[in-house]
Order: structure tokens, then sequence, then C-alpha cells
């Protein structure tokens, strides 16, 4: 089978996920999200320079924020990457010819319409001449002209090419019309000249596009902590003592704030999750260990969100070996449990100006009270308190909470955990004042 019939097969089966629901919701089905999560939609143009292989970074850039990427290429930019190279990175099919989609006649409407955003980068003077133009030959350029999200187009071209006066004039008319341009760089040109032509920065391709798709960016420069999951504390090598926790609320925040901008660590005890992008993790078992790597990133966080269900006692001593029924009956009668370290009431002992510290409080009842409490006693400057009295909110992909602060008590009602993520994180920011 040769290689476009193999991309229209797989854009063939991804088509029906494409079509219901609204624009959010296919997004979020077709990667196999939660229902509930609107991840935006860039979509990529590719044009045929030499270039072209910066796509794939601008398509991973754009994947680190949390995005959804789709591409399509012009046929020249097959000569340069294989539409395989960005199957592969974005796991969506990508399409090149305007009537390459059997399930789908008007392709580049269905595409037109699921972006957020459209980027071209790199966009050679030929494309950028054809979109001052208004020309619509093949399906990179016809997109561009259905779609009516955002366009930004990233220029990048031999010198004299971009000096022209005809591609001067074209910049000007999209500039005009709204178009956000990624201006060229300076530099050495892949032709061997030196001068303006080569393709910006990837990085400012990518802010500029996820701006375009109204992204947010607001923990720019920022570094947010996040303790997550459960702690296991060992009694023997096979036995320990745990808390319920799946780890999710806390890998959400970890990820909204990465796609927000910031940093973030995220120190978890163990779970079935998987590392989120662009999070450094820090794997955790026991609550001391989870005390150790928090108080290592505590000084340094902006935001720190205690999340984890850490477990209040550990088993005072460790056995060695798997304790046995019969051999070790009087060891198992009498285990001593001694008290954890708390691991935000010690790193909120230490809280400098400006750091906002958020606790969690998992309640069965007097929620808000015993968040209150929480609060004060263990220097916290918000609880995100939670009824577990049905146990719904264990392992589930939504929850129903309280933020508390010493001034206010907002209910928020049943949202998904990735929405309850940016809510947290914007409860925190305003904590800070
Ligand atoms: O006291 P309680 O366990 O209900 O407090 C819950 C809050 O305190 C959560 O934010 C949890 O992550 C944090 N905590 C902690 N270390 C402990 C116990 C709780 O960080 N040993």
């Amino acid at each position: 089978m040769d290689e476009r019939a193999r991309l229209d097969g797989a854009a063939e089966a991804s088509c029906g996920l494409a079509q219901g629901g609204g624009q959010g919701e296919k997004a979020a089905s077709a990667a196999g999200e939660p229902a509930g999560t609107k991840r935006p939609c860039v979509l990529v143009g590719v044009t045929g320079c030499i270039a072209a292989y910066k796509a794939c970074e601008v398509v991973r850039g754009l994947q680190k924020a949390g995005v959804r990427a789709k591409v399509v290429m012009t046929e020249h930019a097959t000569e340069f990457v294989r539409p395989t190279t960005f199957r592969a990175l974005t796991h969506e099919p990508v399409a090149v010819g305007l009537f390459d989609e059997p399930g789908d006649p008007i392709h580049h409407v269905s595409l037109a319409q699921e972006c957020d955003a459209f980027v071209i980068a790199p966009c050679t003077a030929n494309v950028v001449a054809k979109l001052a133009c208004g020309l619509a030959d093949d399906l990179l350029t016809t997109t561009a002209l259905a779609t009516t999200a955002p366009l930004v187009v990233a220029p990048a071209m031999n010198v004299h090419m971009h000096e022209n006066a005809a591609t001067q004039e074209n910049l000007r008319v999209l500039a005009a019309r709204g178009v956000t341009l990624v201006e060229v760089e300076e530099g050495y040109l892949a032709c061997g000249d030196v001068g303006k032509g080569r393709l910006a920065d990837v990085d400012a391709i990518v802010a500029a596009a996820l701006r375009a798709a109204g992204v947010r960016r607001d923990l720019e420069g920022r570094h947010v902590l996040v303790t997550a999951g459960p702690t296991e504390e060992p009694l023997d090598p096979v036995r320990c003592l745990t808390n319920r926790s799946s780890g999710k609320t806390g890998y959400a925040i970890a990820r909204a704030a990465v796609r927000r901008g910031a940093r973030a660590t995220l120190v978890s005890g163990p779970v079935a999750l998987e590392a989120p992008e662009g999070v450094q993790v820090v794997r955790v078992r026991t609550a001391c260990d989870m005390l150790a790597a928090a108080e290592e990133a505590f000084p340094q966080a902006d935001i720190a969100v205690f999340c984890a269900a850490v477990a209040d006692m550990r088993p005072e001593r460790v056995a060695p070996r798997k304790l046995k029924k019969g051999r070790d009956d009087d060891a198992l009668a009498s285990v001593r449990l001694v008290p954890n370290p708390d691991v935000l009431a010690t790193c909120a002992a230490r809280k400098r100006s400006g750091q906002v510290v958020v606790g969690f409080a998992a309640e069965t009842d007097d929620v808000v009270e015993s968040a209150r409490a929480k609060l004060a006693s263990k220097h916290a400057d918000l609880v995100v308190a939670n009824d577990v009295s049905d146990g719904r909110a264990f392992g589930s992909d939504d929850n129903e909470v309280w933020f508390v602060t010493a001034d206010d008590v907002r209910a928020v009602p049943r949202l998904s955990k990735d929405r309850l993520a940016d809510e947290v994180l914007d409860a925190a920011l305003k904590a800070r004042g």
C-alpha cells in the first residue's frame, strides 16, 4: 500500500470521530480524552521549503502546551518532510490533497471549522502570495480561505525573495487584514546567502499560535509545585498502609499549570497515571520521601498545591522479611503506628511572601468548617474541600468542591477534574492577590 493510501485509510478512520458534537468535544473525543476536556486545536500548515522540518518542533511545542495539533501540507512540503512524520507526531491524519479524503468531500471546510487557529510555518513566498490574492488551489490555501479562525503566518524564504517588492507588498496586505506575521529572522540561509529570510524562532511561532488560539499563558515564568497521589507506608517488604487516591486531580493541576505556561514539579506517590508532558515528575513512595522532595522544590515554587492523600501514620518498624501468620503472630498483634510528618504544614511554615499554598481537605462531615480549621492550622491560603462521604470523589473524573479562604467560601459546581484544575489555579492566583 502506498503512503497516500495508508494516510487516506487513517484519515477515513478518524473521520467518523470528527463528525458529531461541538467543536471542543470533537477534539476531545478524537484524542480519546475524558468527556468535558476541551483541548484547543491548532492547525499547522507546512509549505515547501527547507525549514519544513522545523514545523515538527512547532507541533511539539503546541502539544507541550496541551494543544491538539493537526497538520495540513502542500504537495511541495512533502518533498522535505514526509506526512508520516507529522502523523506519528500528532496521531492524526495528515492532509495534503484537496480530494484525498474519500469520506469527506469538503475536507477543507471540516479542517477550517475544527481549528481554533491556523498557523502556517514555514510559509513560502508562493503561499504568502496566494494568501494575499485569496487563491485557493490546494488544500492548505483553500482551508486558509475557508477558516474564520485567526491566521498566523511565519514566512521563510531566500533573502532576495523576501526583499522582493511583490513579497513585501503581499506581507503588508496580510498584516493589514489582521493576519499575525511572525517576522523572519536574519542570518545564514540554507541557500548560502546571509540576510533576512530565516524562519522565526520556534518558540515565537508557538507563542503566537497559542495567543491566536486563545490559550491562556497567564502562568508564564511561574513555578507550580503539586503533590499528588497516595503514599505507601511499608509494614514489611510486601504490605503497606496507604490511602485511597487516584492522583487524577493533582496530575490535572500539573498539566493545567504547564498548559498555562508554568514550570511544574509534580511530587507523586504511587499511581497508575502517565507522567504529564512537560512536567518534572518526582516519584516517591512514603510520606517522608514526599516531604523531602516537596521541601526541595518548595522554595522555588510560586504556587504550591498539596493534593496528595498522605498517610497520616506509618508502622514504627518495617519488618525485614514478609510477616507470616503463625510465625509472626506476636509482631502482627502489636503493630505500632507513629505519626507521619505533615508535608503541607511543614512547607507552609516556611512560606515566603508572594508564595501561595493550597491544601485539600477530604471530609465526610462539617466539610467547610473542617476546611476552615485546616486553613488556619496549616497556614494555607486556600483549602479545596470536598465531601467524600459517598466515596464518589475517589478515582472519578469529576468532583464538586468548596474553595475556602480566610474571608470567603465558594461552592464550585461539579466539574471535570481538568476544569477543576484551572479553577484551582485561578483561585490560587486570586488568593495571592
Ligand atoms: O489533615 P489532612 O490530612 O486532612 O489535610 C489534608 C491536606 O494536608 C491535603 O492538602 C494534604 O495533601 C495535606 N497533608 C500533607 N501531609 C500529611 C497530611 C496531609 O501534606 N501528612
